[in-house]
């Protein structure tokens, strides 16, 4: 069974309020996305509306807790010691286009350090839970981390710039050094997930540049609790910003980092 503190509790219960209205959304998108509008509207209020149910729900349980959300921002909190840190939809693109991999990422903060995550799939249903210092579970199975030693077998996810978004030479030079040295690289479009995948074993590693603390605070938590590693791209495991990410088994990680900073792109 997965241990579940009354925070943990409390996170459970705001993810699955949020992922009822999420699911039906889904089910909406098909018809949504071959009509002349198009989805996107209704996306974007289906990220609003989440993200309130979730604060909604958080403030009720722990009135006075901080929050850090893709949408709304930065909001104090009286309780200057704890912040949610959360991401309604991690995965938007693919939820725009009806593929079902994407999440709802709470993370909690206590006086500065991420002492919580929950990672949920609301259309496969896989839920990831994790805290500190009591190992990670996906609904009720312990998680640990891959046990490769060795670069080639090993399979890794990152996450790639599009239009408008720096670093496109610099992420075709990485993806190539470690294409060509490992079983290949995944680019699923969630990065709460790519975390979580690698916490569940199924990737062996994972790293992207310019993120954000919601997409990867939750995770960071779960990969750490598997028994991972999670820098950022100096090494530092310490007062991490989220805002960039290097992570895998202790075997893997020094070989992923090496390679990476190799890489020359201008
Ligand atoms: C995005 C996803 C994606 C990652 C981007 C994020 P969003 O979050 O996590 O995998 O590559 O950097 O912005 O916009 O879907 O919440
Ligand atoms: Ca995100
Ligand atoms: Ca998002």
């Amino acid at each position: 069974m997965a241990y579940t503190s009354p925070a943990m509790n409390v996170m459970i219960a705001a993810a699955r309020k949020a992922a009822r209205p999420l699911i039906r959304d889904f089910g909406e998108l098909e018809n949504l996305q071959v009509s002349q509008k198009g989805p996107g509207d209704f996306v974007t209020h289906a990220d609003k509306r989440t993200e309130q149910i979730l604060i909604d729900e958080l403030t009720k349980a722990r009135p006075g807790y901080g929050f850090l959300g893709e949408e709304g921002g930065a909001i104090e909190g009286k309780d200057k010691s704890h912040r949610f840190i959360i991401d309604p939809i991690d995965g938007t693109t693919n939820f725009l286009h009806g593929i079902p991999h994407f999440a709802i990422s709470i993370a909690l903060e206590r006086d500065g350090a991420l002492v919580a995550g929950l990672v949920l799939n609301p259309i496969t249903d896989e839920l990831y839970t994790a805290e500190k210092g009591h190992g990670v579970y996906l609904n009720a199975k312990r998680l640990r981390v891959g046990a490769r030693k060795a670069f080639a077998p090993a399979l890794f996810a990152t996450g790639l710039p599009f239009l408008g978004r720096p670093g496109h030479a610099r992420a075709l030079a990485e993806t190539g050094a470690v294409m060509a040295a490992s079983s290949g690289i995944r680019r699923f479009g969630a990065a709460a997930l790519d975390l979580a995948y690698v916490a569940a074993g199924r990737f062996d590693g994972f790293w992207e540049h310019n993120i954000n603390l919601w997409d990867t605070a939750a995770g960071i938590v779960l990969v750490r609790e598997a028994g991972g590693i999670v820098s950022d791209f100096a090494g530092r495991t310490d007062g991490l910003k989220g805002d960039e990410i290097v992570c895998a088994n202790e075997h893997l990680h020094p070989q992923l980092l090496k390679l990476l900073k190799g890489v020359k792109a201008d």
